[in-house]
């Protein structure tokens, strides 16, 4: 990576703990404007392999192994993580109430850039610390009684789905899950069965925009319509859509959402979004009382997000991995995750045609997920020997899982069918 002279010189100084680096509190912008890669100024000319390349560039994965496991985890630009560190040691030497006290200003700034980011205002958003724990907040937040019917899709994660059926228990409401029936073709297709459960009693659905084990998309702006005509509260798990795509919640129209930075967004790990439209706060309650709550807040943050003390350096990170995304431009990477997953599941119809998708091969109906199954070859052998023998790590989810990401070139994915052609045969 190209370090320009003055940001080797600030981070050497800063390891090695210098007075002058030391003296004054670190302000999180010095730092960041210090390990900002310079050619992420300008917004790129052209967009080529050779820039895809300086992209995969700003990432610490070794030549040896080559991560598409995007769903799961994805590696941070070194960037992002030099920042994170700076900013962890600065706030090891001091601990103060002075030093801390900028980063309420940083949280504020991540709330204002992740509102942009996906169209809402500042005050719909919280910082949880993943998705996991935005849905789990939601589920026990949001009073159902006896009799109340809420609709899931049998593909939501299990903290959308698992969480909703213990609360159940408990709660005495009912839980519908629906399945989306082998063949469908059409938007309707998917809609239909949602559409089905609905009674009189329902009072939400949830699903996850795309899904971790089979990569379906479903088309979100028709099921929160279908759910709003109808008074039913809708929630979309984005864990695999924010970061991977552009995303505009207001056009989506769902009353609450919930993602995490450390997954498509590469950003800071343990840090998570929720979104509730302001309308709903009022009937929100939190499940964790932090100091500073009160009763008659206006923000989700901090009527929801109140969680005592937290992990601020990489929460201050939340800007600087926005801005990444912004540079390059949002519908940029959609567009090259899109291409990837395409060029992928061409190659593996071509040179292991005994294949079959899990995944739609219709960009409309997935993202960057690709679920593959391969006759007679487990998917957790394939899982385990493309990382053993090829330093490929993706996922086994009952199918093998590949989801790459613009660390990610053509070259990659050329290696990786060429590895699974061989444990193929
Ligand atoms: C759809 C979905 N929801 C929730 C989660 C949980 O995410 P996290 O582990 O970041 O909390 C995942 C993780 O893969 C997911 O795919």
């Amino acid at each position: 990576m190209n370090l320009s002279s003055k940001r080797r010189g600030f981070l050497k100084r800063l390891m090695a703990g210098s007075v002058a680096a030391l003296t004054q509190p670190l302000l999180v912008e010095s730092a960041e404007a210090a390990t900002h890669p310079g050619f992420l100024s300008d917004s790129p000319q052209v967009v080529d392999e050779a820039y895809w390349q300086t992209i995969k560039e700003q990432f610490a994965v070794p030549a040896n192994l080559m991560m598409v496991n995007a769903a799961n985890l994805c590696p941070r630009p070194q960037f992002i993580t030099d920042l994170i560190r700076v900013t962890a040691t600065s706030l090891e030497k001091d601990v103060s109430f002075q030093n801390r006290s900028q980063f309420e200003a940083r949280r504020q700034l991540a709330l204002e850039k992740l509102a942009q980011f996906i169209g809402v205002s500042s005050a719909e958003v919280g910082i949880t610390r993943n998705t996991t724990e935005s849905n789990n907040m939601l589920v026990n937040g949001l009073d159902f009684k006896a009799g109340d019917e809420i609709i899931i899709w049998d593909q939501n994660h299990p903290t959308n789905g698992l969480a909703w059926e213990q609360k159940a228990k408990r709660q005495g409401f009912t839980v519908k899950k629906v399945s989306i029936p082998a063949g469908f073709t059409t938007t309707q297709d998917l809609i239909a069965p949602f559409q089905q459960a609905i009674t009189p009693k329902t009072r939400l659905i949830t699903f996850s925009h795309i899904s971790n084990s089979t990569g379906l998309m479903l088309p979100a702006k028709e099921l929160c319509q279908l759910a709003s005509s109808r008074g039913i509260l809708t929630l979309v798990d984005g864990a695999q859509s924010f970061g991977f795509m552009e995303l505009d919640l207001k056009t989506m129209g769902c009353d609450f959402y919930t993602a995490s930075t450390h997954k498509w967004l590469m950003g800071p790990l343990e840090n998570g979004i929720l979104f509730s439209k302001k309308e709903h706060l009022a009937k929100l309650w939190p499940s964790v009382i932090g100091v500073g709550w009160h009763d008659d807040t206006q923000t989700v943050d901090k009527k929801i997000c109140l969680l005592g003390q937290r992990n601020d350096p990489t929460t201050s990170a939340l800007p600087a991995i926005l801005d990444f995304h912004e540079k390059i431009g949002r519908k940029t990477i959609e567009d090259r995750v899109r291409h990837l997953t395409l060029y992928l599941k061409e190659s593996i119809q071509k040179q292991i045609p005994q294949a079959s998708f899990i995944t739609p091969l219709s960009a409309q109906m997935s993202g960057g997920i690709v679920t593959v199954s391969i006759p007679g070859k487990p998917s957790a052998d394939l899982f385990q020997k493309l990382y053993s023998d090829y330093g490929i790590a993706c996922a086994s989810v009952g199918n093998l899982r590949i989801s790459p990401h613009i660390y990610n070139t053509h070259s990659d994915l050329d290696k990786l069918v060429k590895a699974l052609v061989t444990l193929s045969s």
